[in-house]
């Protein structure tokens, strides 16, 4: 069917790849192309008439254009790219020749060969197996494959000389391995996988941490007296999280912005502040800016990146690597806690901070997460009963504060339940006057100097007949009387607590939205690197 004005609609015609008029020149995109609307005027102007109203449509043809004026597509493709503005990754098939030429802006691309043939993704998980080496073009590059030659060049068509790097990871990691989906695989997995982000970094002689990444800014470091971490969406409560520890154990100022705010503010700034970009995939658009601004305002920047040679990894002055292992499930959940000890663990560093007690506390994570994975029937039983509700709002205090956010954004995410995260002590500041007996309230309060607080807001709740859940202690008999559901959280340390609560919670995510039979892997609407605005 065609819209009102004459275009066709609907996801057939808005399928990739588009072709260019004549349907000689055939491109796949990934990304917006900002000034699509100059592009199709110019074109239109041209004889070209478009058939979608999509932005990459523009792009094959005004490749065709220039390749019209030319009769080379490697100098068409270069001067098409270096019209377009925005984001974009974009690989360009021609009818005639055999050669095939990609492009990106400020969105991920790698390209691989195995010896028979060459691939082109925007993620290593995507390329075919038998590729063990990959390429990262840069902006401004552009990439010709022909058969299983890969060559680089820059806008002025001159040969770039890129080292292809090792892909060292191995065909089980992208695999289930017999887990019902990768999310359920990957909450498992967090026990090795922080295993892996302190391995070689955790002194346990020296009572502190070792980073090598951020070695070589060890000096401008100790100029630095503020951190300001950029991040989305989990990244971002990883962040909220380790500010509690740094302020309370490294004594260093920490602020945290959501990455699409701080583009847009214009805040002071001055050289004794670094920034700190969190982020899982490495390519997510606004933290990629973020970092991009920073640099132009002459901060030292810093990355906690999981994804290998990806875009914030690359862009920061240094960092360090969260080694949390390739993350497929949309929802993040093994990276959440490999980030939070991550940070720990820079400010650790940047502090100088010598800690037996810290130590000692980190490398029993491990054990807590994996005693917490042990109560997933539990978990399940619980999240059968929160499955039943279309509002929740999880609360919690301090280190269980940025985690009620996450766990609301988890819940959210793979079950489409509402879900809000609240500090406890806000609830009576308006939340509370939407707790009924159809509203849960999902309580993170493990025993701690806050607990009979947090235990006095669930009295709250359940004086307004409101459900009450929570993973806790039952030293307060109270709160067990009133939970319709109390799963007991270990009394240990505040800032190891997230650690093994960020298990409960994601597990009760996922049951929450197996039971509701969602593909929780692939939640509506989303994407796993978010590398457009
Ligand atoms: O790759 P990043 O860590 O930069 O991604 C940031 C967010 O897009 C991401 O954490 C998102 O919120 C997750 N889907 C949450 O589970």
């Amino acid at each position: 069917m065609a819209t009102r004005d004459g275009h066709p609609r609907g996801a057939a015609a808005n399928a990739h790849p588009h072709v260019c008029n004549d349907g000689s020149i055939a491109v796949v995109h990934n990304g917006i192309i900002e000034n699509h609307k100059d592009i199709r005027t110019f074109l239109e102007n041209n004889g070209y008439k478009l058939k979608t109203n999509t932005d990459t449509e523009v792009i094959p043809n005004l490749i065709h254009y220039f390749y019209s004026k030319t009769g080379s597509l490697r100098d068409a493709v270069v001067d098409a790219v270096r019209q377009l503005k925005g984001s974009y990754a974009i690989v360009v098939l021609a009818e005639q020749g055999n050669r095939l030429y990609a492009a990106r802006k400020s969105s991920p691309m790698v390209v691989a060969s195995d010896g028979k043939g060459a691939a082109v993704a925007s993620d290593i998980s995507a390329l075919p197996e038998g590729c063990n080496k990959a390429i990262y073009p840069d902006d401004d590059e552009i990439v010709e494959i022909e058969g299983s030659d890969i060559r680089i060049y820059d806008l002025n068509i001159l040969p770039v000389d890129k080292q292809a790097q090792d892909i060292n990871i191995s065909n089980e990691e992208f695999s289930k391995q017999g887990f019902p989906h990768f999310m359920l695989k990957e909450i498992h997995e967090s026990v090795d996988a922080i295993k892996n982000s302190m391995a070689g970094r955790v002194k346990p002689e020296r009572d502190t941490v070792k980073l090598g990444g951020l070695k070589d800014v060890a000096e401008r470091l100790k100029t630095v007296d503020r951190l300001l971490i950029v991040a989305c969406g989990t990244s971002y409560y990883a962040g909220m999280t380790g500010k509690y520890f740094i302020e309370e154990h490294c004594r260093i100022p920490v602020e945290v912005r959501l990455a699409s705010e701080f583009r847009y503010h214009d805040e002071p700034l001055d050289g004794r502040t670094a920034i700190l970009a969190i982020s899982q995939s490495g390519e997510t658009a606004d933290t990629l800016e973020a970092v991009k601004l920073a640099k132009q305002k002459k901060l030292l920047t810093l990355g906690l990146v999981n994804v290998v040679g990806s875009s914030i990894a690359r862009e920061t002055d240094a960092g360090v690597y969260t080694h949390a292992g390739p993350e497929i499930g949309v929802a993040s959940t093994k990276a959440f806690v490999c980030q939070v000890v991550c940070l720990y663990m820079i400010g650790m560093y940047i502090s100088g901070v010598r800690s037996r007690e810290i130590i000692e506390a980190l490398l029993r994570i491990p054990d807590l997460m994996s005693e917490a994975l042990a109560e997933h029937k539990a978990v399940k039983r619980m999240a059968e009963q929160i499955s039943t509700y279309k509002n929740t709002v999880f609360i919690g205090r301090k280190y269980m504060y940025p985690l009620s956010l996450e766990a609301a954004l988890k819940l959210k995410e793979v079950s489409y339940i509402h879900a809000e995260g609240y500090s406890a002590g806000e609830l009576k500041h308006g939340p509370l006057a939407l707790i009924d007996n159809n509203f849960a309230t999902i309580a993170l309060a493990p025993y701690n100097d806050v607990y009979d607080k947090t235990a006095s807001n669930l009295q709250e709740v359940h004086a307004r007949k409101g459900p009450v859940f929570a993973f806790g202690s039952d030293r307060l008999s109270d709160v067990s009387d009133i939970s319709k559901c109390l799963i007991k959280v270990p009394g240990i340390q505040d800032y190891v607590q997230p650690f093994a609560t960020s298990i409960y919670v994601q597990l009760l995510a996922y049951y929450a939205g197996t039971k509701l039979g969602y593909d929780v892997d692939k939640p509506r609407n989303l994407a796993k690197s978010v590398t457009v605005e």
